[in-house]
């Protein structure tokens, strides 16, 4: 079955992120992931990627960040080919992306300030604006007066709200979660994704992927659907269901 989405290859130039008849195999077990993948995201904006387990989520999330790159097909990023991107041009484009995982994947032995420091420091933030950002991040998760702490001493929420800040800690245009509430209950899943929603009433170009009937309801946003690595729908009604 081939995906009913389809628009013309220019039309994705336009969008922030596009992706364009994209299939996705896995060569070493020869597993088809993706299927003629076809749907665009206008800058600033909010959606939902969902599906079932195995359904493809985190791999088209992967070709986002040009982790993995597709069979065939082409992916747009504010209008370049991830294809082309070469060298340092691939780590400035994923500088440009805040990644949020299920599992916080903080640094240990380093406090909440210091993971905070570190991502500053990968990214080439400079030192002048280390404080202002680290204080501006923490006071949108909340969570100023946990700085000194490490994440062994954070509760399973506050580390992931935690990671929220890491993630933009850079001001990225595009924010991925994955799963980003999947270990959490549903009045943390709540403020986790309150967060997300302010980053992006900020302008921020944002994907969520998840299970989660829940909050799928609760948010009535965009929701693109995955199932068996197929994009079987792509629904703006803002009614949408899992089932
Ligand atoms: N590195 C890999 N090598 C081979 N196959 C893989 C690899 N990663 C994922 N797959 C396969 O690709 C398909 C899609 O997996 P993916 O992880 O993208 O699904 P998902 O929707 O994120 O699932 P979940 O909700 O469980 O996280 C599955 O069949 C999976 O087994
Ligand atoms: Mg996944």
């Amino acid at each position: 079955m081939k995906s009913h989405i389809r628009l013309t290859p220019g039309f994705y130039t336009a969008a922030m992120i596009g992706f364009h008849r994209v299939t996705l195999e896995y060569a070493r077990t020869q597993t088809k992931a993706l299927y003629d993948i076809n749907f665009e995201i206008k800058k600033g904006e909010f959606c939902f990627l969902v599906g079932h387990s195995g359904a493809g989520k985190s791999s088209l999330l992967s070709l986002l960040l040009k982790r993995l790159e597709p069979t065939s097909g082409a992916i747009y990023f504010g209008g370049e080919n991830l294809r082309a991107l070469r060298g340092d041009r691939i780590a400035l484009h994923r500088r440009k992306i805040g990644v949020v995982f299920q599992d916080h994947r903080l640094l240990k032995d380093q406090t909440v300030e210091d993971n905070l420091l570190f991502a500053l420091r990968v990214l080439g933030v400079p030192k002048a604006e280390w404080e202002n950002r680290v204080t501006r991040v923490l006071r949108l998760v909340g969570l100023v007066h946990k700085k000194r702490s490490f994440p062994e001493e954070l509760s399973v929420g506050e580390s992931q709200r935690v990671a929220i800040a890491r993630a933009i800690i850079g001001d990225p245009p595009v924010v991925l979660a994955d799963e980003p509430t999947g270990n959490l209950d549903l009045t943390n899943a709540i403020t986790v994704l309150e967060i997300l929603k302010s980053i992006h009433a900020r302008g921020a170009t944002v994907i969520v992927a998840t299970h989660s009937r829940e909050l799928v309801e609760a948010y009535p946003q965009r929701v693109l659907v995955l199932k068996a690595g197929q994009l079987v729908r792509d629904d703006r009604s803002g009614k949408y269901s899992l089932s």
